[in-house]
């Protein structure tokens, strides 16, 4: 993998980079659209690509895990091959999942017990058996094995909680060297930075990822709660400490306005459910603001979703038909509703790299905060 920085913005932290891995170049800052079953909920890989265009999606360790299982995304050569994507792929190790959506888990030294929540069953997670089942899934980056602590978080369970993830590191790193690659392209490894809310662990955690020297370096246990300020103020601590030739992810963030702050702090990778899920709720994003699609208001309004989106769903249809299908619980409603989403944080992304080119994202990104701020 590499990572190549364009252009650093002059009047805040903000950077365009390329990031080039076997399965295509990645420019940054990126909005990675989350496939966590080996499906972008709503959309066929073919208007995925037509229609949003990115050069990544996300997967997730812990639910392909379960299902299909590995034995199956070894038979088929690997999650690409299984689910015709020929971009990149980044997958998550599990480390938010486990914490998220399993029962009864129980967090030791050598790793997590918890169960599935689709059928109750019983499995353990490690360190070494996470990498191994990331090797076998295949995607182009994956991610260390970490706990992503809650908010709020007492001071001592969040200290003990980042020295674990740091010894898992270390695990995740020596095990990954006895393990090659298994599907004749590489695989980037990125460890994750935590330490809840509290400056001192958040940058002592920042030097500790950084000192192993990894291919680029991901920032969790933020969005789980706190105030935007508190993620900010983070984000930018752990930003200033991480090296500056690699590309930084924060992991499940977020809000477009908060995709267009973490930028102007240094973050380059970006990944979130808010455009999918909120989407499938009848929830829209544009640059004027947000949309409740299923509200009365716009029932007999036949001006196109979006005049400005770059999908062809966004002029195709009208937001009275879009209002209907909801009203009526029509599938196509929740499909074109993620395709507009989807559509809209790509172009927020893609124009904010062209704005930092340009020289303009800070002037540009003030306003499209106060924008995106309304509610229509
Ligand atoms: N997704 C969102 N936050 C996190 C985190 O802290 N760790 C991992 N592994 N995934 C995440």
């Amino acid at each position: 993998m590499e990572f190549t920085l364009k252009q650093k913005d002059s009047k805040s932290k903000a950077r365009a980079g390329e990031l080039s891995t076997d399965h295509g170049t990645i420019q940054t800052p990126i909005f990675m659209p989350v496939g966590t079953v080996a499906s972008v909920k709503g959309v066929h890989q073919r208007e995925l690509k037509d229609e949003i265009n990115p050069d990544v999606i996300l997967g997730n360790t812990y639910h392909l895990y379960l299902r299909p299982g590995i034995e199956i995304l070894e038979q088929a050569g690997g999650l690409h091959k299984f689910m015709g994507w020929d971009r990149n792929i980044l997958t998550d190790s599990g480390g938010y999942q486990v914490y998220s959506l399993s029962g009864n888990r129980k967090i030791k030294e050598e790793g997590v017990n918890f169960k599935s929540h689709i059928d109750g069953s019983s499995h353990f997670f490690t360190p070494e058996n996470v990498m191994e089942i990331q090797r076998v899934i295949g995607a182009d980056i994956i991610m260390a094995f970490d706990e992503c602590t809650p908010y709020p978080c007492e001071y001592n369970y969040a200290k003990r909680s980042m020295h674990m993830t740091h010894r898992w590191l270390d695990r995740c790193i020596s095990h990954l060297e006895k393990l090659p690659f298994k599907y004749g392209y590489s695989q980037s490894f990125f460890p994750i930075v935590q330490g809840s809310t509290y400056k001192d662990l958040r940058k002592q955690s920042a030097e500790y990822i950084a000192s192993v020297g990894a291919e680029g370096n991901a920032i969790g246990g933020l969005s789980v709660g706190e105030p935007a300020e508190e993620m900010y103020e983070m984000a930018e601590i752990v930003c200033d400490i991480l090296p500056e030739d690699k590309p930084r992810y924060l992991m499940g963030v977020g809000t477009p306005i908060n995709i267009l702050e973490n930028i102007a702090l240094g973050v380059d990778m970006f990944d979130c459910v808010m455009p999918t899920r909120n989407a499938r709720n009848g929830m829209l994003f544009t640059a004027h603001g947000t949309i409740n699609i299923k509200n009365k208001k716009w029932e007999a309004d036949f001006s196109p979703i979006d005049e400005m989106g770059i999908t062809f769903v966004d002029t195709e249809y009208s937001k009275a038909y879009l209002r209907h299908l909801f009203a009526a619980n029509e599938y196509l409603g929740k499909q074109i509703a993620t395709i507009h989403n989807l559509g809209f944080y790509l172009w927020l992304v893609r124009t904010a790299r062209e704005r930092i080119l340009a020289g303009d994202f800070q002037e540009w990104k003030t306003n499209m905060v106060q924008q995106m701020d309304k509610r229509l």
